[in-house]
């Protein structure tokens, strides 16, 4: 990962652990400074000591993505430097039930993170990015995002979002040299998919879904993680029709 382009320092939004983690790890191999931010301190700042003692620097700032203050807070420990790559990975969904029934403080988390939080943070980094003329934003998606999955409409919702508005903002900023990437995630062996106790035999690791993003990041708006597999799954997806079978089908029972 060229630092010169994309540097000297990379924010990674959800990198105390999984494919933020990842990210982290490879981008200080690459003389990355890094800002990591996440909700629990812990698990952030072990990852932290890790790269330091590798001799990177490296910030963190515990901030709930959920709340309006997010950027307010994170702008505290980034105003002084100059961030040239935004990875925003924070965003899966932990409480699964039928929209009308949820307690709002789920789905507007959910929302919070996805929608609210991918817009604002591309919106203030990428304005810097513009002004600089070079720089990279990486948006994670799921493959939730390409079809609606009874008990996780806002999920499934908020990731289609994080695509259209990727593809947008990809095509507005190509004129600016600023590259957006929406990272597209098929099951990955996080430890957030390791608490909700998900079958990850066949998954894909936050190693390699973080490689291809940063190999990828100037070949967007979209690139779909983890192989052909994927990619014919987002198409069936998208495509399915009659769409009421096709969502039917994808309907998973609601998490207890
Ligand atoms: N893993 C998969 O199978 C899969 C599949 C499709 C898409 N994805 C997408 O990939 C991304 C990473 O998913 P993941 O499985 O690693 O789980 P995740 O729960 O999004 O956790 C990733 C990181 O984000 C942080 N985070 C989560 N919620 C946050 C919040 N409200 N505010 C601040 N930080 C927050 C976590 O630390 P804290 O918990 O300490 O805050 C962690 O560092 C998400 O956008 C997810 O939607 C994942």
């Amino acid at each position: 990962m060229d630092v010169e382009r994309y540097g000297p320092w990379a924010l990674v939004v959800g990198g105390s652990e999984g494919v933020g983690a990842a990210f982290a790890r490879k981008l200080a191999a690459s003389g990355f400074k890094l800002v990591l931010v996440a909700r629990k301190p812990g698990p952030l700042e072990e990852v932290a000591q890790d790269l330091r003692g590798k001799g990177a620097e490296v910030r963190t700032l515990s901030v709930d993505m959920g709340k309006a203050d997010a950027i307010d807070r994170v702008r505290t420990v980034t105003d002084d430097v100059e961030v040239g790559l935004l990875v925003y990975n924070a965003g899966a969904n932990a409480m699964r039930g039928n929209f009308v029934e949820l307690d709002p403080a789920v789905y507007r988390t959910v929302i919070g993170v996805n929608v609210i939080g991918q817009s604002e943070f591309a919106r203030h980094y990428g304005g810097l990015m513009r002004q600089r003329e070079r720089g990279g934003i990486i948006l994670t998606g799921s493959l939730s995002g390409y079809i609606g999955s009874a008990s996780l409409a806002a999920y499934c919702g908020a990731k289609a979002f994080s695509r259209v508005f990727s593809e947008a903002l990809w095509a507005e900023c190509e004129q600016f040299g600023v590259d957006v990437l929406h990272l597209n995630l098929g099951l990955t062996a996080t430890p957030a998919m390791e608490r909700l106790g998900y079958d990850l035999s066949a998954a894909s690791t936050p190693d390699q879904v973080a490689q291809e993003g940063l190999d990828n990041v100037a070949n967007g708006p979209v690139w779909i993680a983890g192989g052909q597999a994927n990619i014919d799954r987002a198409q069936a997806s998208a495509s399915a029709q009659p769409r009421a079978a096709a969502v039917r089908a994808v309907a998973a029972p609601p998490r207890k």
